[in-house]
């Protein structure tokens, strides 16, 4: 057995936390060696509930879990951290203008960059959940200098299992059969899901998406909108936003870093763009296909891009773009 991992997960009190917690205790996301201390920050009001859910991962007897912390103290919360999972942040509430909200997350994110910088270790991976995911996490980079600006990404993975789901149900073939779709850019109704790389395995062989569905206008329209609008249609039925499929996603994405993603295939997160990139501006949090190996990714390079992706993925630029100068202007006067 290796020696234990502290893993953070913030909005410990939350729905999607309640979803997450469990995979993390069990082995599924670090592996079944690896023992872990799980840390468990929410908000003050909060703590009455968050010793509920303290007492349930003690009720689950989970072996791997050699320590459970919860608090709402940023020095306990971010100490000696390995992996910061942060889930918590402003929920949009109504009547509340999209402004506004973005000031109330750089608030936070700006405290626990910070935080991260000053009590995390300086090879803690951070994934960023609570939304706007990607400007949050832009801006809890920006507050964490010492660590690789590398180590931050956005979750956006669950956007890209939508879109492996939806074209798995409508060729009727499991979701493990189709691979290398992309979510370009912000994780909002900008994003634009791609699957003019994505491949199918269809009766033993592999063929592009396109090719194998023979559907343009249904992959050029009605997909790509359907995957936008997957987290409304969820809240709109469910009254709640969607949690059990946040929570895997949130796993697949933290198991791809700490065991890389298999041969041949990639992956969609938001990462920090560095300007030679398929034409997205520097210093964006912007969602790419990545491949990652010994827990480093790396951009997938050189897929061509046709005039139909070049404009979705212009357009999804240009709102994550006015999102980091509006989020700049709080940055430097919170
Ligand atoms: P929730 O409202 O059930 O839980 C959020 C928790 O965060 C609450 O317990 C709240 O007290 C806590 N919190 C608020 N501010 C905090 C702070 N400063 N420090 C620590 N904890 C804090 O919300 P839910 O459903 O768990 O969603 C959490 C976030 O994830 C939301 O922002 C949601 O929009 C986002 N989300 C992102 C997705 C993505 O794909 N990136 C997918 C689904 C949800």
């Amino acid at each position: 057995m290796s020696e234990p991992i502290r893993v953070l997960v913030t909005g410990a009190a939350g729905q999607i936390a309640y979803s997450l917690l469990y995979s993390i205790g069990n082995g599924s996301i670090f592996g079944k060696d690896q023992p872990i201390i799980l840390v468990l920050l929410d908000i003050t009001p909060m703590m009455g509930v968050l010793e509920g859910v303290l007492m349930e991962l003690q009720d689950c007897a989970l072996p791997l879990l050699r320590d459970v912390i919860a608090t709402d103290k940023e020095d306990v919360a971010f100490k000696d951290l390995d992996v910061a999972v942060l889930v918590g942040s402003m929920p949009r509430r109504e009547g509340m203008e999209r402004k506004d909200l973005l000031k109330a997350n750089v608030k936070i994110f700006k405290i626990q960059g910070a935080a991260l910088d000053k009590y995390a270790k300086k090879s803690v991976k951070v994934i960023v959940v609570g939304n706007p995911a990607n400007t949050n996490c832009l801006t809890a980079a920006k507050s964490a200098p010492s660590i690789p600006k590398e180590n931050f990404s956005c979750l956006t993975r669950l956007d890209h299992n939508r879109a492996k789901s939806q074209i798995a149900l409508k060729l009727g073939v499991s979701a493990d059969d189709v691979k290398n779709v992309i979510i370009w850019g912000n994780h909002s109704s900008t994003q634009y899901p791609d699957v003019c790389h994505a491949k199918v395995k269809l009766h033993g062989k592999e063929v592009g998406v396109y090719e194998a569905l023979k559907d343009d206008s249904w992959l050029k329209g009605e997909f790509i909108t359907s995957v936008q609008q997957r987290g409304a249609a969820v809240i709109k039925a469910r009254k709640l936003s969607s949690a059990m499929s946040a929570a895997k996603a949130i796993g697949d994405h933290i198991r791809d870093i700490w065991f890389g993603t298999p041969e041949g295939e990639f992956v969609s997160m938001g990462v920090i763009s560095d300007g030679n990139s398929y034409g997205v501006p520097d210093d964006l949090l912007y969602s790419f296909p990545v491949v990652i190996k010994n827990k480093a990714w790396k951009f997938v390079e050189g897929l061509p891009i046709n005039d139909f992706s070049r404009e979705k993925m212009d357009l999804t630029a240009k709102e994550l773009t006015e999102e980091k100068e509006t989020a700049f202007e709080f940055l430097s006067s919170a």
